[in-house]
């Protein structure tokens, strides 16, 4: 894949001109970015790990990332071509980070935003939910919470709808 991409970005090759195994591995990634391209809106949904997302929601990101498919690049710097489309991310955390020193270290959902806005996507602020392993007692809680946080920005995705 990474050498699909190399020849076809970086030489100008055309897609009969890779090997097979290349062409196999670039078209099953230009077939997650289509799929992806086809909504109009997104709700990530993803536990913080390590600072971070877990490596497949990466992983996913790195599909999207097509020159002259879902990003061009200009005269003025890379522009993103997914207009007039909105996300929203979802995060749980172990720990608290909201309003800590802790804040400064997430790593994940600032990753996603700025990923998602450079394709050209509106990005909704988070829903944050966060403490499940410092507070277990308040476990429920939390919960409730976070699931009340995420009915409130569904509303506002629902009242505020993309032109399509
Ligand atoms: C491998 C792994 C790494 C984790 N790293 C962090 C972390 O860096 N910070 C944090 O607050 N929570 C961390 N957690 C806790 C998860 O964020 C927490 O369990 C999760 O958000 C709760 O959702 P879940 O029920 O889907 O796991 C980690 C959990 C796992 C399994």
């Amino acid at each position: 894949m990474v050498s699909a991409r190399g020849k076809l970005a970086g030489y100008g090759y055309t897609l009969d001109r890779l090997l097979d195994i290349e062409r196999e591995k670039i078209l099953k990634m230009h077939e997650l970015a289509n799929e992806f391209i086809s909504y109009d809106y997104y709700v990530f949904v993803s536990p913080m790990w390590n600072l971070n997302s877990p490596a497949i929601l990466k992983a996913y990101i790195d599909n999207l990332f097509i020159a002259g498919k879902t990003f061009a690049h200009t005269i003025n710097g890379p522009k993103g071509l997914l207009m007039n489309k909105k996300a929203i991310h979802l995060q749980t955390r172990g720990g608290q980070y909201t309003g800590t020193p802790m804040e400064a270290l997430e790593s994940g959902d600032r990753y996603l935003k700025i990923a998602l806005r450079f394709l050209g996507i509106e990005v909704a602020d988070s829903v944050i939910t966060e403490g499940f392993d410092i507070n277990p007692l308040k476990v429920p809680e939390i919960l409730a919470q976070g699931q009340e946080n995420a009915r409130i920005a569904a509303k506002d995705f629902a009242l505020n709808p993309v032109t399509v």
